[in-house]
C-alpha cells in the first residue's frame, strides 16, 4: 500500500555523482572530511565512473584538482586542453560515450592561486566581466573535451548568456548549460575546499548569495532562464529546500539541487559515531530534496544510493 501511494520517488536516474580528479598523484587520495570520497587519479576515475554508470547514476559531475605549482592568477590550467580536468573529461567521454551525462564544473576556483571563482582586478576584487570571458573559454575547452553539460558555478552576472554564445560560436550548440542559479555563500562547502585543495583565504560573499535572502534567488533563476540555461540549480540543498520548492514552481526547465560536501560530512560524522543510521539518513535526505521539487540531485552518495535503491 505504501508503495502504491507514495507521492515522491527516488530513482538512480535522478542522481548525479560529483567526482574529483587530481593531477600528479599516484594513488587515489582520501578526502578526510568526506569519508568514502577520494581525489582520483585518471585511472581510478575511469574505473569509479564506469562503476557509477553501471550502478545507474543519471550523470557525473567532474571537478579537476591541478598540481599546486600549476595554479596562477587567471586559472590557466583550466583552459589548457592538457589540463587535468580536460584530459579526464576526454577519458570519460571515450570510455562512456552516451551511457551517462558527462558534466564539467565550469569555474576557476580550483585553478587559481588565490582560490577565487574569478579573476581579480587591481584592488583584489573579483572582476565579473573579465571572469565571464574566462568562463566562455573554459566552457568551449570542456565541450571540445567531451562534456555534454557545462556547469558554471561561479555566480558571475551574465555568465550563462556569455557561455551560450561562446558554445554556439564554437559549434557546440548541442552542449547544455546547468546553471548554478541560486548558490549561497555557505559554511556547508567546508569539506569541498579540502577536496579540491582550495587556496582560498576569506570568503565568496561578494558573488554568492546571502543565506538571509529568498527573493534574490527568484531573480537569479529568472535571469539564468532568460540567458538560456537548460537546467537550473539550487545549492546547498537541505538548508534551502524552500528555494528548491520555489525554483520548481518558477522554472520551465529541470531543477537540480546540490547536496553539498558539508551535508554529506554531517551525516557521515554522526553515523560514524553511531548516532544516526547512515543509510536511512542519507536516503531520507535525498528523498526530501526530491519532495521539495528537485528533478535532479547531485550527491556524493549517488553511486552508493543506486545500490540501496535496487
Ligand atoms: C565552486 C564550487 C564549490 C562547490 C562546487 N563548486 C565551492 C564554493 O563555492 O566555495 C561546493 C560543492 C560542495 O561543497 O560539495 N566552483
Amino acid at each position: 500500500m505504501r508503495r502504491l501511494v507514495a507521492e515522491t520517488s527516488l530513482e538512480p536516474r535522478h542522481l548525479v555523482l560529483p567526482m574529483f580528479v587530481a593531477d600528479g598523484i599516484a594513488e587515489p587520495r582520501p578526502v578526510s572530511s568526506m569519508p568514502g570520497v577520494v581525489q582520483h587519479t585518471r585511472d581510478s576515475l575511469r574505473a569509479a565512473a564506469a562503476e557509477a554508470v553501471t550502478a545507474g547514476v543519471g550523470g557525473l559531475m567532474l571537478f579537476g584538482v591541478p598540481a599546486e605549482g600549476d595554479k596562477d592568477a587567471c586559472g590557466s590550467v583550466g583552459t589548457d586542453a592538457d589540463g587535468i580536468l580536460n584530459v579526464a573529461l576526454a577519458d570519460l567521454a571515450a570510455d562512456l560515450g552516451d551511457a551517462t551525462v558527462l558534466m564539467a564544473d565550469t569555474c576557476l576556483d580550483e585553478f587559481t592561486d588565490h582560490g577565487h571563482c574569478g579573476v581579480l582586478d587591481d584592488l583584489g576584487r573579483v572582476d565579473n566581466d573579465a571572469t565571464n570571458a574566462r568562463y566562455a573559454d573554459l566552457a568551449v575547452v570542456q565541450a571540445s573535451a567531451g562534456a555534454h553539460v557545462v556547469a558554471p558555478s561561479g555566480m558571475m552576472d551574465g555568465q550563462v548568456g556569455v557561455i551560450r554564445a561562446a558554445l554556439d560560436d564554437a559549434g557546440h550548440a548541442d552542449v547544455a548549460i546547468l546553471a548554478y542559479a541560486a548558490k549561497y555563500a555557505s559554511a556547508f562547502y567546508g569539506p569541498f575546499r579540502e577536496a579540491v585543495g582550495s587556496s582560498l583565504t576569506g570568503d565568496r560573499r561578494t558573488y554568492q548569495q546571502d543565506p538571509a535572502n529568498f527573493r534574490e534567488s527568484l531573480r537569479e533563476i529568472d535571469l539564468d532562464l532568460a540567458e538560456g540555461a537548460d537546467l537550473v540549480m539550487v545549492k546547498p540543498a537541505m538548508s534551502y529546500l524552500d528555494v528548491v520548492r520555489a525554483a520548481a514552481e518558477l522554472s520551465n526547465v529541470p531543477v537540480a539541487a546540490y547536496q553539498v560536501s558539508g551535508e554529506y560530512a554531517m551525516i557521515s560524522a554522526a553515523a560514524a559515531n553511531g548516532w544516526i543510521d547512515r543509510r536511512a539518513a542519507a536516503l531520507e535526505s535525498l528523498l526530501s530534496i526530491r519532495r521539495a521539487g528537485a528533478d535532479i540531485v547531485l550527491s556524493y552518495w549517488a553511486a552508493e544510493a543506486c545500490g540501496w535503491l535496487q
